[in-house]
């Protein structure tokens, strides 16, 4: 599963780095995804992360899709 956080969208609120660190930086005002896989005990963060960000900024991809 990989995760990908659309900056466009983003709104700084750090939500995502709170729940998921293992995933989720900030740069400045804007998050990123560090990893480019997201590591498997860290995929439910990752969904929580990705639900409760307030801006939708948060792409969850499965592996297998294309
Ligand atoms: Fe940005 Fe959402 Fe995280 S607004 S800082 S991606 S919780």
């Amino acid at each position: 599963m990989r995760a990908t956080v659309d900056k466009g969208l983003c709104a700084g609120c750090g939500i995502c780095t709170d729940i998921c660190p293992e995933v989720f930086e900030m740069d400045g005002d804007l998050a990123f995804a560090k990893v480019d896989k997201v590591p498997a005990e860290a995929e439910g963060t990752c969904r929580d992360a990705a639900q409760q960000c307030p801006a939708e900024a948060i792409m969850i991809t499965e592996d297998g899709d294309c």
